[in-house]
């Protein structure tokens, strides 16, 4: 196809799920094939970061105002507390003979296709080089070594993602879980970052092409083809409060032509019995070209503190998914709801200070138990300016009435939307039995037909907003859980939506969790102290 953009709105239509067919994905699973979600390299060299389990010195709370958290020195054992945080292990569960890892980062279907990779031009913390982050290990696999100039020394980070684990399970719907858990990564990361005093810059001008030249992703003959990673973010880790500096991409291709690369990808499934070439397809077509370097200076919002402000390091550990809610438990605070959605809005903290555009997704909320606030569904625009379009996108019947917040909020509709919510999340009850769950709306058309790429954005986008959510659940004595799995144009038929102007890309949910006693929880590290 000629037309990338126009590939990628096919893409997007044909892995709808629809009420009558969910999108095309295994008819069976082939648990033996399942793929490890940890990635090795075999032949190179590793290295063992400091123990994980440190803990930050501030409160989740600070995260509102990074600026005031004294910047930590640049070392490994801090370096090693900054990937813990967020993408490292954060428990085991088990439940008969099956065990599994939880990582602080969530991922649709715990298959974590993100793959994180450090590259540093600064010896005096690690030799010049490409690292690998395991996760399981807490260790760094160097892949690459190369000189650089030590007038510039500089700690860059990329992200990933391993197509194949999350297609493994759902099929050509796949490429957007992947999308959305690197947007959940990002936040998670720029969240660890601010608990240090660091920050996240995106160097989003970078092409994915560079980027993979510089992680090594496409050495071709170090990874199984099918198995093979697609360059997504790049980054720079600020540790200090110097200037900011341009980021020269020349520069970085320069130096790294002296690297010398070493290991190979180990194989994560036996056998690949399903493929799914469409998901190849549209990540070919919605791949980023360099482009100009766009930066956002957000303004600074006084968030009311959380009602359970607790270090924000124990907090990121215990971020979970509900898999269950408390269908009749006492409503959400309001004071608690406001400050979650207030936490939405683009503001001068984490995760915004590590995005470089302006809000292009607007959450419709299915309010079910919140203390004052009467049941039905409701629109939180994350940009004002975006309400004229959506009013006019929406259905006339809607009666947009203004409700007293802090911010903008409108009442679209009243009563009870718990049904309508469930049969949406591909009937999920976690929907319904929720304090509130919600869509995410993103203006779809005139992005994605602007640059074929910018469709990965909008998911990204949306991680984001749900690792906020996820935080600020937590952080409120509740929890959330992300929804990969809706019926996207029942969505939009319930919104009067006629077009693809506008189009949910993600749902979300926020309650009083309800337990699984037959699970038993065990630590994230035992098996490094032993
Ligand atoms: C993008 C995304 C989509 C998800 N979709 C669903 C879903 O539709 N239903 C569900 O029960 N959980 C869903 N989850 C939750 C994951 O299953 C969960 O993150 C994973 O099992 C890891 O568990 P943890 O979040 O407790 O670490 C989703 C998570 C993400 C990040």
């Amino acid at each position: 196809m000629e037309n990338s953009s126009e590939a990628v709105i096919q893409y997007h239509q044909r892995t709808k799920h629809q009420l009558n067919a969910y999108a095309k994905g295994p008819e069976t699973l082939d648990w033996d094939d399942q793929p490890n979600p940890f990635r090795r390299f075999s032949g190179c060299e590793t290295l063992a970061l400091p123990l994980p389990g440190a803990q930050l010195a501030c409160l989740f709370g600070d995260l509102d105002k990074p600026e005031q958290i004294a910047s930590q020195p640049l070392t490994l054992t801090n370096l090693g507390l900054m990937l813990e945080l967020s993408f490292g292990l954060s428990a085991w569960k088990q439940f008969g003979p099956d065990r599994w890892a939880l990582r602080c980062n969530p991922s649709s279907g715990n298959l974590h296709p993100t793959e994180a990779y450090l590259l540093c031009t600064d010896p005096d913390l690690l030799q010049p080089g490409v690292y690998h982050y395991v996760s399981h290990d807490h260790a760094l696999e160097r892949r690459s070594r190369f000189h650089a100039d030590a007038t510039r020394p500089e700690l860059y980070i990329g992200l990933s993602s391993i197509h194949w684990r999350e297609a493994w399970k759902y099929g050509e719907r796949a490429f957007r879980y992947c999308q959305h858990d690197i947007g959940h990564a990002l936040a998670a990361l720029s969240y660890a970052a601010a608990g240090l005093g660091w920050s996240i810059e995106l160097l989003s001008e970078s092409a994915d092409a560079d980027v993979a030249a510089w992680l090594g992703l496409d050495r071709n003959d170090d990874f199984v083809p099918t198995e093979h990673e697609a360059p997504d973010l790049f980054c720079r880790i600020r540790s200090d409060r110097q200037a900011v500096t341009g980021f020269d991409a020349g520069h970085l291709s320069q130096i790294l032509q002296s690297a010398e690369w070493f290991g190979t990808a180990e194989r994560l499934s036996g056998r690949h019995f399903y493929r799914w070439p469409i998901i190849d397809e549209v990540s070919a077509h919605a791949a980023k070209p360099a482009s100009a370097a766009e930066r956002l200076t957000l303004p600074g919002l006084d968030l009311p503190l959380p009602s359970h402000n607790i270090a924000a390091s124990t907090l990121f550990r215990q971020r979970r998914s509900a898999q269950h809610f408390n269908g009749k438990s006492p409503d959400l605070p309001l004071a608690d709801f406001q400050r979650m959605l207030s936490a939405l809005l683009p503001n001068a903290k984490p995760p915004f200070t590590a995005w470089n555009w302006p809000a292009q997704v607007h959450p419709v909320i299915f309010v079910h138990r919140v203390a004052g606030l009467e049941p039905g569904l409701y629109l939180l625009p994350r940009d004002p300016q975006a309400l004229t379009e959506l009013k006019q996108a929406f259905s006339t019947d809607f009666i947009w009435q203004t409700v007293e917040m802090p911010f903008e909020f409108y009442r679209l509709t009243p009563g009870n939307v718990r049904q309508a919510a469930k049969t949406i999340s591909c009937h999920q009850p976690i929907a319904s039995d929720s304090a509130f769950s919600l869509g995410m709306l993103a203006r779809f058309a005139d992005q994605v037909e602007a640059e074929a790429w910018r469709y990965r954005r909008l998911f990204w986008e949306c991680g984001m907003l749900g690792q906020i959510l996820y935080l600020e659940a937590e952080v409120a004595g509740v929890r959330g859980t992300g929804i990969g799995c809706f019926f996207d144009d029942a969505v939009h038929g319930m919104l009067g939506l006629r077009d693809n102007a506008w189009q949910s890309l993600y749902h979300f949910t926020v309650g009083e969790p309800l337990d699984d006693g037959r699970l038993q929880s065990l630590p994230a590290y035992a098996h490094l102290s032993g």
